[in-house]
């Protein structure tokens, strides 16, 4: 083959797979994922830090939500599909429902909305990471 062809075509498209190939590998844990779903789209309303905004805090979303099933539950539903489904409060203190909690069904998989509540729980809760990921469906070893 000529040395040309090697360095102008071949050379950078075997290096092109190569990056690709590592940037899919890349490993990724639930809770890193779900810092990334948390940072493009809770973010905007519950604030950077979890310290709030449109939105309550996350520093008593232990009080709030026991179990991490409803708690993706509310993600999945939002304020409108709570009220309509489960009922006019939400969490274990029965918070009224106020409203403008959008719902993530068909927006995030039911894997990224239990990610995004593992990192929540650990990340503002307080929550040990891996009882976190175990109470969100996770083995409590895939951290990261
Ligand atoms: C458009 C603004 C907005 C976005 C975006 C948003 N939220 Fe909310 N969230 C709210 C509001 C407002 C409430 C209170 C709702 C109510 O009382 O009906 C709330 C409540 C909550 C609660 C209950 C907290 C508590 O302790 O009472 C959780 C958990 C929660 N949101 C998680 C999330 C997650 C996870 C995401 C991202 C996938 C998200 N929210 C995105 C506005 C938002």
């Amino acid at each position: 083959m000529p040395r040309v062809l090697f360095i102008r075509i071949v050379l950078p498209a075997v290096m092109g797979l190569l990056i690709a190939a590592c940037g899919s590998a890349a490993p990724q844990g639930p809770l890193a994922q779900g810092r990334e779903v948390y940072a493009n789209i809770c973010s905007a309303c519950h604030g950077s830090g979890g310290q709030g905004g449109i939105g309550p805090p996350f520093a008593g979303v232990l009080d709030t939500f026991s179990s991490c099933e409803d708690h993706q539950r509310w993600v999945t539903l939002g304020s409108d599909g709570w009220k309509a489904e489960v009922g006019i409060t939400y969490g274990d203190p029965n918070k009224e429902v106020t409203g403008g909690m959008p719902s993530h069904e068909g927006r995030l998989t039911p894997t990224e909305i239990a990610a995004v509540a593992a990192f929540e729980r650990s990340q503002y809760g307080g929550l040990d990471p891996a009882t976190a990921l175990q109470q969100c469906g996770f083995d409590p070893d895939s951290n990261g």
